[in-house]
């Protein structure tokens, strides 16, 4: 392993996008190969099976391009596959869980929004925050948000009628704190600023998870010490993805033809 191969990082779609920007900021020199399994998203309604098995078949793909470690840029691939991954593969992963404890180090009634996936995963039943008897967790699942997302809409009336009504239930309860379970949901945190009131502060995992890869690199000798700017590769295998939207310019993305 040399310390200027790629971090690759993978998500079902675009949200994962929203990980690299924050590992970019933080780890300006590295290389980066992101993929995006759009056509297969998205993988929140599959089978715990299912997700596995795309995990599997992302980490491979992204070790055959020479990746020296592997993000794990979404919460539904980590929360029900990466104990299998790490079994499995023979180098470093990062995943990406619910930010519910920094969030319960200023809350106490705290809403998770999710995929079905996450909020069904063994490890998030199993969360320690969940036998804290000082804190509510209200969950919510994301319904038909990623699909809205994975197509580039974000404000329009449509995501903001569902957001609405995904809001209520969670409002009811109180929460003063939200917590964004999918990585797909940062691209809709001015939209949810909009709609939440405005004490309610939102929570994610990203800036945490950027100190845990540099972490890890220095851990495992595999920081690039080169001072270049990192370059960063963005492949797809679904050509109906917004993807080069939420990128803009500065990448071209890449269409390939994995299965
Ligand atoms: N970005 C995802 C997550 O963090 C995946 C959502 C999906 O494909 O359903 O959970």
């Amino acid at each position: 392993m040399t310390t200027n191969q790629p971090i690759g990082i993978f998500d079902s779609g675009v949200g994962g996008l929203s990980v690299w920007q924050t590992l970019r900021e933080y780890l300006p020199n590295e290389n980066y190969i992101y993929f995006a399994d759009s056509k297969h998203a998205p993988y929140g309604t599959k089978s715990k099976e299912q997700i596995i098995e795309l995990s599997e078949a992302n980490t491979k793909f992204l070790i055959q391009q020479q990746c020296k470690m592997i993000v794990v840029a979404c919460n539904t691939a980590t929360t029900n596959a990466i104990a299998s991954l790490r079994f499995k593969f023979d180098l470093p992963f990062i995943g990406i869980e619910p930010a519910i404890k920094p969030a319960a180090a200023h809350s106490k009634t705290i809403g998770v929004l999710a995929t079905k996936g996450t909020l069904s995963s063994d490890l998030f039943l199993d969360h320690p925050m969940k036998e804290n008897d000082d804190i509510t967790i209200v969950e919510q699942v994301g319904q038909g948000l990623v699909e809205m997302i994975e197509k580039g809409e974000i404000k329009t009336p449509k995501m903001k009628k569902q957001l609405t009504h995904l809001l209520q239930p969670m409002l009811e309860k109180k929460i003063d704190a939200l917590v964004l379970g999918c990585t797909h949901y940062n691209f809709l945190r001015e939209v949810l600023a909009e709609l939440l009131p405005s004490h309610i502060e939102l929570w994610d995992a990203r800036a945490a998870i950027a100190k845990r890869t540099a972490f890890v690199l220095d851990q495992n000798g595999l920081r690039n010490d080169s001072s270049d700017a990192g370059v960063t590769r963005v492949l797809t295998n679904n050509s109906r993805t917004a993807i080069q939207d939420f990128i803009g310019a500065a990448v071209t993305v890449e269409l390939i033809d994995k299965v």
